[in-house]
């Protein structure tokens, strides 16, 4: 009954809304997405590069079940996002290098089949663009839908090659017809792909790899607004946890409050697990449980990037929870941070990635030895165990051909050290680990640091871990059902 009253008085207010209706919907959205002019000149460019007589096919990824009935948050195959701005699964892209004609003597380029609309399911997994919205929204005149795949009238045997990443497995049957299992089943019969002919050289993984590669890998002006901002607002995570920042905080609170700075300056999500390590947990690469209740008198690794409008910053700061380092901490930190500088001397349009990770590995090696916790710089990798860089953008490890450094692209300089308890070295240097991750844009002559807005050295990271934050004053009153400890 209270739900018919509901329904019939929002629908009162709908139309009395008339007109107006659409625009507020609009209104209250960001409005620095990217715009579909963008979309459709990454096509353009796709299409210029494509070998002759090519066609390319782009597939979404695949929902993932969370538990049960209940998927994962969807986070789009950015490939399928890059050249058409479409959000949604169980969705499939066509680009052909050659205008084709259909029955009717029209001219298409490029086709997308998209999600049909569906009000049942709407009602519980949200609102479908449908045909209609992508060609509106998008721009992309041919938007079908999915089940329309089914009879499409291409005939991929008359293409010499047709391009297409490693098809996406382990998809299970959504209620819909035409879920990209079915789409993925339809492609391979079209295509004639079977377990004989896979290896058939017209099927072309690594050209699609390559062209996606070099595209992605150097930035247009429109993404490059979007990568600053969501560098800015990790440094803005960053610096608000160090003014915050207490040792009897937990880890998983300090993650709270980084991915509650995101959000407020609008970034979505984060664009990996966010990694909050304190002491000895710094020393797991990827840490991501984040479950220490006290992160204690410790260097706190925080390696947190938030997604802002589908791009992810990736931004590491180590700071001394109770505000100063401690001698030994600072020796390590003062070397992660030489070889860091040593890195982005070499940063320039042209110069060899090699030339930064060779630079960088040689300042800690060479560090390491000096202090006695390695016998020879060979042995390194024992406390500097990965790479120096790797691109960003619409992934966090975004997609590079990883030749020389081209202006307008956007890496990762983030050298560490880590000596777990335990190592064959000093016992006072057990458990300190280090990672100090930047952005860098690299342009003709050097580099610009995006992620400046967060101090680096020591000296600046003291001074602003003893300043004050708005979150200071946030308190909360303890659970009724906490034990004593308050948990
Ligand atoms: N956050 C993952 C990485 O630094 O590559
Ligand atoms: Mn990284
Ligand atoms: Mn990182």
């Amino acid at each position: 009954m209270y739900k018919k009253i509901a329904r019939s008085f929002l629908l009162g207010l709908s139309l009395l809304g008339g007109i107006t209706t659409g625009l507020h919907a609009q209104d209250d959205q960001p409005k620095d997405y990217l715009p579909k002019e963008f979309h459709a000149g990454r096509r353009a460019a796709l299409r210029e590069m494509m070998p002759a007589n090519s066609v390319m096919v782009v597939f979404a990824y695949p929902t993932r079940v969370f538990s049960n009935d209940v998927d994962y948050f969807y986070h789009q195959n950015p490939d399928l996002y890059y050249f058409t701005g479409y959000k949604e699964p169980h969705s499939l892209l066509l680009v052909f290098k050659d205008e084709q004609t259909d029955s009717a003597g029209g001219k298409y380029s490029e086709v997308l089949f998209v999600q049909k609309k569906n009000a049942q399911q709407e009602q519980w997994t949200g609102r479908r663009l449908g045909t209609e919205g992508a060609q509106s929204k998008l721009g992309i005149r041919m938007a079908l839908n999915g089940e329309a795949f089914k009879n499409f009238p291409v005939d991929f045997s008359k293409f010499d090659k047709i391009l297409f990443d490693r098809l996406p497995d382990d998809v299970s049957n959504s209620r819909d017809r035409a879920d990209l299992f079915d789409l993925i089943q339809q492609f391979k019969e079209k295509a004639g792909i079977t377990d004989a002919t896979a290896k058939d050289k017209r099927y072309d993984n690594a050209s699609y790899r390559q062209l996606t590669g070099a595209l992605r890998e150097v930035k247009t002006p429109e993404e490059l607004v979007l990568i600053r901002k969501a560098v800015e607002i990790s440094c803005m995570g960053q610096n608000e946890v160090m003014k915050v920042v207490r040792p009897d905080m937990s880890e998983l609170e300090i993650q709270g409050l980084h991915e509650y700075v995101h959000k407020k300056y609008g970034a979505e999500g984060v664009g990996y697990g966010s990694i909050v390590g304190a002491g000895e947990n710094g020393c797991v690469l990827h840490y991501m449980e984040n479950t220490k209740t006290r992160v204690g008198n410790t260097l706190l690794l925080m390696d947190v990037g938030a997604e802002y409008h589908g791009y992810s910053a990736d931004v590491t700061r180590t700071i001394p929870a109770n505000g100063k380092f401690s001698a030994e901490e600072k020796i390590i930190y003062q070397l992660v941070y030489d070889a860091q500088e040593a890195a982005f001397k070499t940063l320039k349009d042209g110069a060899k990635l090699s030339e930064a990770e060779n630079a960088a590995r040689d300042v800690i090696a060479e560090g390491l030895v000096k202090l006695g916790i390695i016998k020879d710089k060979k042995e390194n990798r024992k406390y500097y165990p990965h790479g120096l860089s790797h691109h960003i953008g619409l992934d966090v490890h975004d997609r590079s051909n990883y030749g020389t450094l081209k202006k307008d692209m956007v890496i990762t300089i983030e050298p560490g050290i880590y000596i777990p308890a335990g190592s064959d070295c000093d016992k006072k240097w057990w458990s300190i680990a280090v990672r100090i991750e930047d952005d860098a844009l690299i342009t003709q002559n050097g580099y610009e640091l995006l992620s400046r807005f967060a101090p680096r050295s020591v000296e600046d990271i003291e001074k602003l871990i003893a300043q004050k934050s708005a979150l200071d004053d946030f308190k909360l009153p303890p659970l009724k059902s906490a034990d004593k400890k308050g948990f």
